[in-house]
């Protein structure tokens, strides 16, 4: 198949994420994000992405999680998507900051309230002795807040900002195609890579 390395790659990524959408059953918009730990072992878990755009690619998760903690002590981060239907992958290496509070607010206000509340209760990350703990916490918050939960102060977006970004797409007898865009002086350069 033929791609066109002269699009710019956000809108390459879009069209995938299109045609993934349709054809995937699961979660076209999961990735697993990669953060670098204190040690320096990566440190990768699946998250949803809930927005993009030219800035890059934003998901949302509590400030206090060990992803948040590695990204605090090093803001270098990476992120691979792969839709199985499509025989297809993507990944894009970058800085990752915050999201500004509007663009968490405009998520966090946009999901379902048992979520909201979720938000609250879930110290994600952190020690838990049983099951009931959670539930207990969750029903606490119910009571304080009732159908109108703020925002926590803890809980928000990320943005990997990317200087990179490569696409794969299966080709027959393992001949895939494979093509990477790369930042130079704020504009995109792409380049074919062997297989
Ligand atoms: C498909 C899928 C999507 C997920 N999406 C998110 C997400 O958007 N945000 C999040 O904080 N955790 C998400 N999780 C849970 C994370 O993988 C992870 O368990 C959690 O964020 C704690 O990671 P950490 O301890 O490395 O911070 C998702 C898990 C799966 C399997």
């Amino acid at each position: 198949m033929k791609f066109d390395l002269n699009k710019n790659p956000i809108d390459l990524f879009a069209s995938w994420l299109d045609e993934a959408k349709i054809t995937e059953p699961n979660d076209p918009d999961a990735m697993s994000f990669a953060t670098v730990s204190s040690d320096g072992y990566p440190s990768v878990r699946m998250v949803l992405l809930r927005k993009f755009d030219k800035k890059g690619f934003i998901f949302f998760t509590n400030y206090n999680s060990r992803k948040s903690n590695e990204i605090n002590a090093n803001s270098k981060g990476a992120l691979c998507f792969h839709w199985k239907s499509l025989r297809r992958q993507v990944r894009a290496v970058g800085n990752v900051e915050k999201a500004t509070d509007q663009e968490s607010d405009d998520y966090y206000f946009s999901r379902p309230l048992g979520s909201r509340i979720g938000a609250w209760a879930s110290k994600q990350s952190k020690l838990l002795d049983s099951r009931e703990t959670l539930l207990k916490r969750v029903k606490e918050y119910e009571n304080q807040f009732e159908d109108k939960p703020p925002r926590p102060e803890f809980w928000g977006g990320f943005r990997l900002i990317p200087k990179e970004i490569e696409f794969w797409s299966d080709g027959k007898f393992r001949l895939h195609d494979r093509f990477r865009f790369v930042q130079v002086k704020n504009e995109w350069k792409s380049n074919r890579l062997y297989p």
